[in-house]
């Protein structure tokens, strides 16, 4: 079974008040968990991406303001409102792009003023938000499966894999329920995905370790791949959809889609509904988070790799406009254009 392979990104320690996270900035060389128990601690993972991956932060934060309100509770908090919306604000600002974590942590603001025992609701919110996360990759992955024939050749930008959620992930979940299914020889390709280096490090970390054929390329190599034919589709993830279906992923996506356009390869969004943003009509409305240039000129390095106070901007996703998309593959379905009018029902 691949499932067995698929390791647990997040998890909640009740007894404890932890939320327990792999510690993916560590990966591929130690798979290493992390307990955290403030919302300082829980910040500071998002912001790191020791946990990241849209579907994973979301759960990170739902867990996370539990275990601090709970926390807090027990400590006979005078005005547990305003701590739960303070913490709520701060999860918020760890991190601005993946919509699904102001997504979760409203979630948890509906559970927090339901009219029922705030703890409790709070706690069934969080296992709630990670439970539906594998129903939706696995359907996702059903979905996306059709889409597969033997020895297909699949390009990948980023990790959208079971890393990046509570299990499946969602651009790698149709690969592995093909493998399930019994299609044959599936391969992979992997972009490195520059500067942090999903791809390399977490990608082709979870196929190979789950025996599938996957090939690591660096981004300026997607162009040689697809140009020799070994490429028929493009599945990436995303990290905010806006109502026109301009979609935000991983800087380097966009270049990777008007790649695919240029050969006549399909280029697939897989979208979990919790990563649409109705509020934002197209690409633009989307806030694109900005890291720091150490990122792209020290990081990985034993020596800096450029000039001392050169200048570097540091994008950390970028908007792929959506003509350039020939499907959105969701938990529902697949949708193909026209977007905007199926997106919204989809609401
Ligand atoms: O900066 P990251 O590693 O959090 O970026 C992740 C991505 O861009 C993924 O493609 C996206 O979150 C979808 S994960 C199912």
């Amino acid at each position: 079974m691949l499932e067995d392979f698929f390791l647990e990104t997040v998890a909640l320690d009740d007894e404890n008040d932890q939320v327990i996270i792999l510690d993916q900035t560590l990966l591929p060389l130690r798979e290493e968990y992390v307990r955290l128990t403030t919302a300082e601690q829980i910040w500071v993972a998002i912001n790191n991406l020791q946990v990241r991956g849209a579907p994973a932060i979301g759960i990170a934060a739902a867990m996370g303001i539990y275990v601090c309100v709970k926390r807090e509770a027990k400590k006979n908090c005078a005005d547990l409102n305003n701590f739960f919306y303070e913490t709520k604000n701060y999860l918020a600002s760890s991190r601005p792009t993946a919509v699904n974590l102001f997504w979760a942590l409203d979630e948890m603001e509906k559970a927090f003023n339901s009219g029922n025992e705030k703890i409790e609701a709070l706690r069934e919110a969080a296992v709630k938000i990670k439970n539906d996360d594998i129903a939706v990759c696995k359907a996702i992955g059903t979905h996306g499966a059709a889409l597969l024939k033997n020895n297909m050749g699949i390009l990948t930008h980023c990790n959208a894999g079971s890393l990046a959620t509570a299990r499946y992930g969602t651009a790698l979940a149709p690969i592995y329920a093909a493998a399930e299914q019994g299609v044959k020889g599936i391969r992979v390709y992997a972009d490195e995905t520059r500067p942090l280096l999903q791809g390399a490090r977490l990608t082709a970390y979870e196929l190979h370790r789950a025996g599938l054929d996957v090939t690591l390329i660096c981004d300026n190599m997607a162009s040689a791949v697809m140009q020799q034919g070994w490429v028929q589709a493009v599945f990436v993830g995303c990290d905010r959809v806006a109502a026109n279906g301009d979609t935000a992923n991983k800087i380097g996506t966009s270049g990777v889609a008007i790649l695919a356009a240029a050969y006549g390869i399909p280029f697939y969004v897989c979208a979990p509904r919790s990563t649409i943003d109705f509020s934002c009509s197209s690409g633009s409305d989307i806030t694109i988070e900005e890291r720091s240039p150490s990122e792209v000129t020290h990081k990985w390095y034993a020596h800096p790799m450029a000039p001392e106070g050169v200048k570097v901007y540091n994008p950390a996703f970028d908007v792929t406009p959506q003509k350039y998309i020939t499907a959105f593959i969701t938990e529902r379905g697949v949708i193909f254009p026209p977007f905007e009018k199926k997106i919204h029902q989809l609401k």
